[in-house]
């Protein structure tokens, strides 16, 4: 595939998360690993403009978080690990996880606030006590688009990463465009791995088949690393403990290629660094939409106290994926 450059290219890269497609489609892939049960009472709780899909609510929090009400969640994107990639990685949530919030406390928060919202529907279901017109609680609303968001967040290295702002102060080109570390990882890598030109106005339909690719293939464990692996910490009543796992992950991969393979001088897609990071990123982007389907799945449908057992693991190597 041949990139045609113009010097009026555009990316919408906020700078701020995976870029508002990429979200979405791990919303869409997350919805696939739903039980009908959870779709059911998830569609209880989004705001109607949704029309009960956490693919197309799954963008929500950047915008919010650069509105004037929304600017406290701002921090809750990321967490600033205190580490020198590419010598020395680690996450240390006491010493890394900001006063205001990071992504890690902000994904135990939300979660937290989730579970009652879901109880909440449940009772409701019972009694049959839906209010017509809708039932959207806004504290409730919000928590399944962060909780959404967040998953997707945790699973981008940069976002487990306080270096240069993770990277967002890394001047860096990529196909001829000056642009900085972190904007290639949210977007440029992504399209490129899904062969989309970056200076293309594209729609949802032609970014879905690389998504929908990305299902097939987790349904089949032919990544480098076995979706069971990935979902080893998935339930929802320990969420520092597994969201810190997965920015411990993320974080590795900072000194293991982000800044490992990284040659600030060189085109990052002409050097090789793009074609190297393609696995990396359908890895990590997977995981975000498996992890999420099997939280929300655990939410809903397991007990309280968490049985995540029952909805994550192996038979003969074959993912078991909720009751679906
Ligand atoms: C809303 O969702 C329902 C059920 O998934 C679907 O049949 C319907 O077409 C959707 N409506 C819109 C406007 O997307
Ligand atoms: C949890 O989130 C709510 C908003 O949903 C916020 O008001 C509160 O400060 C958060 N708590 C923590 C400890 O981050
Ligand atoms: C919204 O849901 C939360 C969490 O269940 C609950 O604490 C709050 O009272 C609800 N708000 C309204 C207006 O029902
Ligand atoms: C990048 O720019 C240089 C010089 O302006 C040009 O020679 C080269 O063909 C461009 N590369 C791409 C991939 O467009
Ligand atoms: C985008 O594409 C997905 C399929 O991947 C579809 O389910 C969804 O409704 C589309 N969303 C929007 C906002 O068009």
């Amino acid at each position: 595939m041949k990139y045609i450059l113009s010097s009026s290219i555009v990316l919408a890269a906020t700078a701020a998360a995976w870029n508002t497609d990429v979200h979405n489609q791990i919303g869409f892939m997350a919805e696939t690993f739903l039980t009908p049960h959870t779709t059911s009472i998830l569609g209880h709780i989004l705001e109607p403009q949704y029309n009960g899909s956490i693919g197309r609510a799954a963008a929500w929090a950047d915008g919010y978080a650069h509105t004037d009400e929304g600017r406290f969640s701002y921090q809750w994107h990321w967490i600033d690990s205190h580490d020198h990639p590419p010598q020395d990685c680690h996450v240390n949530y006491v010493q890394d996880c900001a006063s205001g919030g990071c992504v890690v406390s902000a994904i135990a928060n939300q979660t937290g606030i989730l579970r009652e919202c879901v109880e909440d529907v449940k009772a409701r279901a019972r009694t049959g006590s839906f209010m017509a017109g809708g039932d959207a609680n806004l504290t409730c609303s919000y928590a399944l688009k962060w909780v959404s968001h967040f998953l997707g967040d945790i699973a981008q290295p940069l976002h487990a990463s306080g270096k240069a702002a993770g990277g967002n102060f890394v001047k860096v080109t990529f196909g001829n465009i000056s642009t900085e570390l972190h904007a290639v990882w949210d977007g440029y890598i992504p399209y490129f791995a899904a062969s989309i030109p970056p200076h293309h106005r594209f729609s949802n339909t032609t970014l879905a088949p690389f998504f929908a690719g990305l299902v097939s293939r987790i349904r089949k464990d032919q990544f480098y690393e076995a979706p069971y692996m990935w979902t080893a910490c998935t339930d929802p009543a320990t969420p520092v403990e597994c969201a810190l796992r997965w920015a411990s992950e993320s974080n590795r991969l900072d000194c293991e290629y982000v800044y490992g393979r990284l040659d600030e001088k060189a085109d990052l897609k002409e050097d090789g660094y793009a074609v190297g990071a393609v696995p990396i990123v359908e890895l990590q982007i997977a995981k975000a939409a498996l992890r999420l389907g099997m939280w929300l799945n655990n939410l809903v449908g397991g007990d309280v106290q968490g049985e995540g057992e029952a909805w994550s693991g192996t038979i003969k190597g074959q993912v078991v994926l909720g009751e679906l």
